[in-house]
């Protein structure tokens, strides 16, 4: 089977492509979509009813999944816009709790919208107090990916009255709780693995500063945050906060499209998300730079890199989409100095290496023939370190600040007419129909 190559127009105006199957004669017409910018999309909704037959993309490199309005990415020209903006201009000249607003609006906020919606966020940062129980019910040495996975989904529990997907208001009160619970979520994970008190919100100071003191404050002493390293996280939230449809992404849908509760699906999107294929890959990158240990061992890994035998990948490199460059990881980089200089840890040995691995795989003919460069968890690892994170908290970071790209695109999706519940097809490979065999007589 394959598709005739050029677009016919249609009396209807729609545009289609022809489809032929060689092996039944068949030819079949598929409508053409175009979005505002990006590929033209083929449009196979019927093809099962017209033709019998599905279309097989196991990891969707083909497949668009739904139709958005959130966030654009061009993987060729390293492009990534959220509602039309670049996330140069945001990084640059925007903060994380405008970010959110965009996203979950469609428009950067006006004064008064703003303040109005930073009110609305810092007025649920608290958690229920029972919840504290439910956090103290895990083993000091869990890891804290496991302890959100199941405090998100715990939310549940906790706010019955905004669990009602049909209604817009709760909709959105349960948006705002969860971008709003997440920053004290991570802090109380992260305090409770160290043994030290939980600290409670304070609604004087800004979402980073917030998240920052909740996580490194301690009621023995004063805890006065830098405006550097507050800027800096603020900069690590916008850089994380949505990316089209990835995996935990597709996977926070797919669970929403059944109708399950928000606090259910972010909990799902928070287990896809743990992966070291995907938000994992910040703890990755610093484990992968510990193990290197130090520069001459640089070739050694990345003939490992190379080798299609060895599972071991270059951490931190490489990317579904982005196949010149990631945008996310320029800004990083700058924010990496920037951070690094305000700690007085310009001559850390680890960044050191981070360096020079960056250098040589940039230099590399394997690297660069597959366009295989840094991505965000290169640079983010290497800032949180920095920060005083350890590195199990990453992935953490990571979650809460995706938390509002979850948020926006499952709204999108429960607020499209035409949603209808995820269910791929399969192209099944086992056994055809066969004889129960009696225990006795098996082998
Ligand atoms: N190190 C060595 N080789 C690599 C790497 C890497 N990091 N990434 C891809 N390749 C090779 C791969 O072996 C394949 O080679 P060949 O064509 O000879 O078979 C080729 O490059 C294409 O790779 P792919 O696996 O088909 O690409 P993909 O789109 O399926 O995978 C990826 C993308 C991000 C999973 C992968 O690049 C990877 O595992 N990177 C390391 C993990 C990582 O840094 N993940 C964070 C992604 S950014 C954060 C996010 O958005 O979640």
């Amino acid at each position: 089977m394959n598709d005739s190559k050029g677009a016919a127009q249609q009396a209807s105006g729609q545009k289609t492509a022809t489809l032929t199957d060689h092996e039944t004669g068949e030819s079949y017409e598929l409508p053409i979509l175009d979005g505002n910018m990006g590929p033209r999309v083929y449009d196979v909704r019927k093809l099962y009813a017209q033709t019998g037959a599905f279309t097989y993309d196991p990891g969707f490199t083909s497949t668009a999944s739904c139709k958005s309005d959130i966030t654009f990415i061009d993987g060729e020209k390293g492009q990534l816009l959220h509602r039309g903006y670049t996330i140069q201009d945001l990084a640059e000249n925007s903060d994380f709790m405008e970010v959110c607003y965009l996203l979950l609006h469609g428009e950067l906020p006006n004064r008064s919208e703003k303040t109005e919606f930073e009110s609305a966020i810092t007025y649920h940062t608290m958690l229920h107090e029972q919840m504290l129980y439910f956090f103290r019910g895990f083993r000091r040495d869990a890891h804290p990916m496991a302890v959100m996975v199941g405090a998100v989904g715990a939310l549940s529990a906790f706010y019955h009255d905004s669990t009602d997907i049909t209604d817009p208001h709760q909709r959105m009160i349960a948006s705002h709780r969860l971008i709003a619970k997440m920053p004290t979520i991570a802090a109380m994970a992260y305090k409770f693995s160290v043994g030290q008190p939980f600290i409670y919100p304070r609604n004087d100071l800004s979402y980073a500063e917030n998240f920052l003191y909740m996580t490194f404050a301690v009621p023995a002493e004063e805890y006065v945050v830098s405006p550097t390293l507050a800027r800096a996280m603020d900069r690590i939230f916008i850089l994380h906060a949505d990316h089209e449809q990835n995996a935990s992404t597709s996977t926070v849908r797919i669970a929403g499209s059944s109708g399950a509760n928000p606090f259910a699906c972010i909990a799902a999107g928070i287990a896809s998300l743990w992966g070291p294929a995907h938000g994992g890959a910040n703890q990755a990158v610093l484990e992968m730079l510990q193990q290197i240990g130090s520069k001459d061992r640089i070739p050694e890994f990345l003939e490992r890199a190379k080798d299609k035998d060895d599972p071991f990948r270059l951490m931190g490199f490489g990317h579904r989409v982005y196949k010149n460059h990631d945008p996310r990881a320029q800004v990083l980089r700058e924010s990496a100095h920037e951070v690094l200089d305000e700690l007085g840890k310009r001559d850390d040995p680890l960044l050191d290496l981070a360096m020079e691995l960056e250098r040589i795989a940039l230099s590399d003919s394997y690297f660069v023939e597959k366009k295989l460069f840094p991505n965000v968890d290169f640079y983010s690892g290497i800032i949180l370190k920095a920060m005083g994170f350890p590195s199990s908290m990453f992935t953490v970071l990571f979650a809460l600040a995706r938390t509002v790209g979850w948020v926006a695109q499952w709204k999108e999706m429960i607020e499209d007419p035409g949603q209808k519940i995820s269910r791929p097809r399969q192209l099944y490979t086992g056994y055809g129909p066969r004889d129960f065999v009696p225990q006795d007589q098996r082998d």
